[in-house]
This record gives structure tokens, sequence and C-alpha cells, in this order.
């Protein structure tokens, strides 16, 4: 069934079976589900190709076991241990199981991944990924040089145009409409604006998946384009249901210093070397068994302490070296040709020959929308939604718990992706349309015309610098009370000040201006509640590192955040957010030091 089409009193109305949300690796490996079976809608407010998985580089994680032995059950390990224990492990197990199946998927769709000598698909090193529960490092990323993401995006992209999912291209999200029906609330369909025109569309959907990516444009140093500011978590989180574990938040340990831009895990996988000022391989003393491969958070935090202790090169002693220089010039220009050029265009250094500076950058929201294994959000601890799903980093499922290791995150979009598009057509298939209310677009209808006839003096720009600021400052790679405090107290400045911003553009074609005032609103909700959760964590666990409580804590804290909304967002936050906790499920790994 085509695009069901009308317009009534200016706003566009849409009908598909399936409404999904986010055109990156999820919200495609979705609609390469759904689509054969019904109508299904791909609302993205990029072009599809465009979209950040593109900037996933180093790999996707698999125990194919290609180029050495290795097992599922060794992935989950790691991957729960990686996680700190925090990870669902029913659900770590799904992830490593089915990780297979989605590697063959992406293989015969056409991706082409690097190859071994004899023809099968070559797999790397990565991060936190070991044989035989840590005792070494395994090759377990399948990669295509350091593109990978670009890969599976450009796959993807094609497979859905063969499967006929109509894009929406350039219409941004900016509400779910539930209608409470039998006395439950479900789905009835999303509240876009299409950037090219400015008009209101409404698409009713049977099931609706959100698959809109993380929110790191939070923070000022990120690898995060400038489009990840949170809009889907932030719409869900706005209709009072709750996010889950927000205070985990990755930096990855390899941006280039001062800018951000990734430099893959793959480099170090493929032998790379962290060097501190004076040369020395500092991993060594952090992660005596893996070294520069432990996982994410332990290197972000050890490159930090080398800073802090006074072992950071360059003139202001504030970043170390990856020194790719022994890897030679056809592993660099053959295997990791993108990074090699990042180096030499954005810092002006030669990685075949020179130590490339490297500081950890805001990379990856552990936490988000909470679903369970069938990507089903939910509305509290259990409770279903029916009709909705969300995948991909928008989603906490759990697979990551506090950390998530490198290349499980091209995996986790493949993996709950296909679950998402799966589920959604099946419930489509069987459900009616909910009714869509008469008023359905009139809160994003006014609200854009508040933000638009505003004229308040405040600068959308300079908020956002100062959120930025203020989270690079005190919500980073460690973190302690005062800093937090300080962070929130900030946030909630911002937010007082946020209903006076001016839009210069009062237009409507191609108005930036004005969506970049919306996408500011979302970035200081979830800061807030990000901030907010990290204060109530008062432990250190994965990526949430807290001076003043250095030691993970289980007795009290091997539990997941669920924060919710409680009252309008113009309060304090102790006065619109209750925070509450979830189990973690354990199969069957029982949480130990976490030594590497
Ligand atoms: O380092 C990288 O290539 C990033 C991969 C990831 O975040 O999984």
């Amino acid at each position: 069934m085509a695009d069901q089409h009308s317009v009534v009193d200016g706003i566009h109305y849409h009908q598909h079976d399936v409404v999904i949300v986010g055109a990156g690796g999820a919200g495609m490996r979705a609609a390469i589900e759904s689509a054969p079976k019904a109508s299904t809608a791909v609302i993205t407010k990029l072009y599809p190709t465009r979209s950040h998985t593109g900037a996933a580089q180093g790999g996707m994680a698999a125990a194919l076991a290609n180029v050495e032995e290795d097992s599922n059950e060794w992935h989950t390990y790691d991957t729960v241990k990686g996680g700190d224990y925090l990870v669902d492990q029913d659900s770590a197990e799904i992830l490593t199981r089915e990780a297979i199946d989605a590697v063959y998927d992406l293989e015969n769709m056409g991706l082409p991944f690097n190859r071994t000598e004899d023809g099968k698909i070559d797999q790397r090193r990565f991060g936190g990924h070991t044989r035989d529960h840590g005792k070494a490092p395994v090759r377990r990323a399948c990669y295509a040089a350091d593109r990978t993401g670009h890969m599976i995006l450009q796959t993807l992209y094609q497979n859905c145009v063969k499967h006929g999912v109509e894009f929406f291209n350039e219409f941004y999200a900016l509400d779910l409409i539930m209608t409470e029906v039998d006395g439950v609330k479900r789905p009835a369909g999303i509240v876009a604006y299409e950037l090219a025109t400015g008009e209101i569309h409404v698409f009713q959907g049977k099931s609706v998946v959100f698959a809109t990516g993380g929110f790191g444009k939070i923070y000022k140093t990120t690898s995060n384009a400038h489009t990840l500011t949170g809009d889907g978590v932030g719409i869900i989180w706005r209709k009072g249901l709750p996010l889950e574990d927000m205070e985990f938040y990755q930096f990855h340990p390899t941006g280039l210093a001062g800018l951000g831009i990734l430099l893959t895990e793959g480099a170090r996988g493929e032998g790379a070397i962290l060097r501190n000022a004076s040369g020395e391989r500092f991993m060594e003393r952090y992660a005596p068994t893996i070294k520069d491969l432990a996982p994410r958070d332990i290197v972000a935090r050890s490159m930090v302490q080398e800073v802090l202790d006074g072992r950071g090169a360059g003139p202001h002693k504030d970043y170390v070296y990856l020194d790719c220089t022994h890897l030679g010039a056809e592993v660099l220009e053959t295997k990791l040709p993108d990074i090699t050029e990042f180096a030499r265009t954005y810092l002006g250094v030669d990685p075949v020959t020179e130590r490339v500076p490297v500081y950890p950058t805001a990379h990856y929201a552990m936490g988000g929308i909470p679903t369970n294994n069938d990507a089903q959000v939910l509305s509290d601890n259990e409770t279903v939604v029916p009709g909705l799903y969300a995948a991909g980093e928008c989603a906490c499922v759990s697979v990551h718990g506090s950390n998530r290791l490198g290349t499980n995150s091209l995996l986790d979009i493949n993996v709950f992706g296909k679950r998402a598009g799966n589920n959604a057509v099946a419930y489509a298939q069987t459900a009616d349309f909910v009714p869509l209310p008469a008023d359905a677009a009139d809160g994003v209808v006014k609200m854009l015309a508040q933000l638009r006839e505003s004229d308040g003096s405040e600068s959308v720009a300079e908020l956002r610098k100062a959120l930025q600021e203020t989270m690079d400052r005190n919500a980073q790679v460690f973190r302690t009370e005062e800093t937090l405090q300080t962070a929130l107290a900030d946030v909630e400045k911002l937010r007082r000040r946020y209903p006076n911003v001016k839009v210069h553009d009062r237009g409507r074609r191609f108005n930036t201006d004005l969506l970049e005032a919306v996408e500011l609103g979302f970035l200081l909700d979830l800061a807030e509640v990000l901030v907010y959760s990290a204060i109530n964590r008062k432990e250190s666990r994965g990526a949430h590192m807290r001076d003043d409580y250095p030691t993970r804590d289980d007795e009290n804290f091997m539990q997941h955040t669920m924060a919710y909304l409680t009252a309008g967002l113009e309060s304090p936050a102790s006065d619109h957010i209750r925070l509450d906790w979830k189990p973690v499920r354990f199969t069957q790994y029982q949480p130990t030091e976490r030594k590497y």
C-alpha cells in the first residue's frame, strides 16, 4: 500500500502501517524487515546516507572465528565485563548469538568487507574483545577498512530502495502522538516538520519505531555530527516515558586532540600504541594484560590521568599520542585510510611518520529509551507500550551496561534494528490504526510559532555553547558531586533562559535557525536528566567515574537507573524528575573485580 496522503487545514496527513523515525543503521535495518510485508515510511532529518552510522569506522563484532578461535560465549563474557556488569545478560546473549547472522545478512546484501587471503571476511582486534575470558585480545571485528559504518549505511540504503521503503528526507520528527485505547496509551503517529517547505506532516502508523541515534552534541568536544541532538530521546522523555541509565556516557579515547574527530580504535587493533610525552607506553601500567586494547572507559581514564599527572604532551601538556609509525605506510593506506587522511587534513600530522595528538572525545550514550529484547518500548520496569519500538543508540536494551565495547554498536543496530522491524511489522499486521486526535499537530504548531515569533534576546548559539562548555568541564570522564552540581545548576539556568531565545529567520523554507532552537531544547532536557542521574549514582562503574566514590558498589548500585518526568519542565530538576531503579538481569556471570 503506497502512502495515503491528504491535506486538511494546511496539515499533511499520511498513513503507513509502520512508521520508522531515523534512517541510520537501526532504522534502515528495521525498514528492510518491514517493507516487504507492509507499507513502511522512514522519516529522517538527513538524507539517509548522511546518517551518523556512516561515521562509525573500525568494525562490527561477531565471533565468526575466521582468523582465530573464538566463541559467542567469550563475546558475551567480554560484553558483560566490558559493561562493568550492568549489562542485562540475556540481552547480551542475544546480541552475540545473532551477531553471526547479522554479519552474513550484510554480506548477502552486498557489503564489501575486507577479506582474508582465502576469501573469508577478515577480522581485527578491538578494545575489550578477548580470547578465553580475558587471556589476550582476539580478532573479532569484521571490517571494511576504516569505513565500516559508511559501508553498512550504503548497503542498507540500497536494500531499502530495493524493498520499496518510502523515505521522507529532511523531515524533522518533533512529536509522538499517543492515544489512550481501552485504558492503554498507544502510539498513533508522528508529527514532523518538512525542512524544505516549513509544512507540518502527521504520519499515522499502526506501529512506530524510534531509531533516532544519540545526543553527543550536549558536549563540545565530541565525535558526533551536528545533527545528533537527541530529538527522539527527547520526544519520548517529554511524553512522560522513562529514560534508562542516562548517566553512562562514553568517551572514546582517540579523538583528534582539540577537535574530537574520531580516530578509530581499529588503529590500536592493528597495533598502534598510546604514548605519553616521554614516549612511555603508559597502558602497560593500567591494563597489563591487554594494554592499549582495554575497554574504552579504562583507556580514556588512563589518558586523562596521564595528563592530570603532568605527563601530557604538547605546549599545554594536554594530550597524549597515538603512535602508528611502526605500522608502515601500506597498513595505514589500505586498512586505515580515512583516519590517516583525517590526521593529515585536520592536524597537519602524517601518521606514517609522526605520532598523532589524541584525547578522549564524547562518543556514545549507553542509556536511552528502555526496551525489552523485542525492541518494545517500556513505560516502567516491565510494562510494554503496545506498538512502540526503539533500536540503536537511542534505545537502552541494555546490552552495553555502563560501558559499550567498540564494534558492539554496529552490531546492536543490526541485531536490534532487525528485531524492531520484525516485531513492528508483525504488530502492524494484526493491529488497527489508533485514531488521531483532531488536534494531533497542535502542540508542534504552537511550539514552532512561539519560537519563530519570540522577541527574546537570548542567542541559541550562545546557550548551546554554554551548555557544551559546562558539560565538557563538569560531566566528563572524571566527575564529583561538586562538578555535577555545578553542571546541574548551569543547565537549569540555561533552561530558564531558553524560552527567551530569538530565532532570526522568520521564514518557512529551509529554516535551520528555527530547528536549531528546537534541537537546543532537546539537548537541555537530556543534559539535565544525564547530570541528575549521575548525581544520584554514588559509585564508580564503567564510564561513570566518581572521584568522590571511586569504587563500584554492587550492594547499593547494581541496578539500572530509571528516570521519569513527573511535572512541567519549568521547575528545578528535583521537582520534575523522579529517579527509580530497575534490577539487572543475570544469567551466567557474577560480578568480579574488573581487571585487564
Ligand atoms: O573506534 C571506532 O571505530 C568506533 C567504533 C565504535 O564506536 O563502535
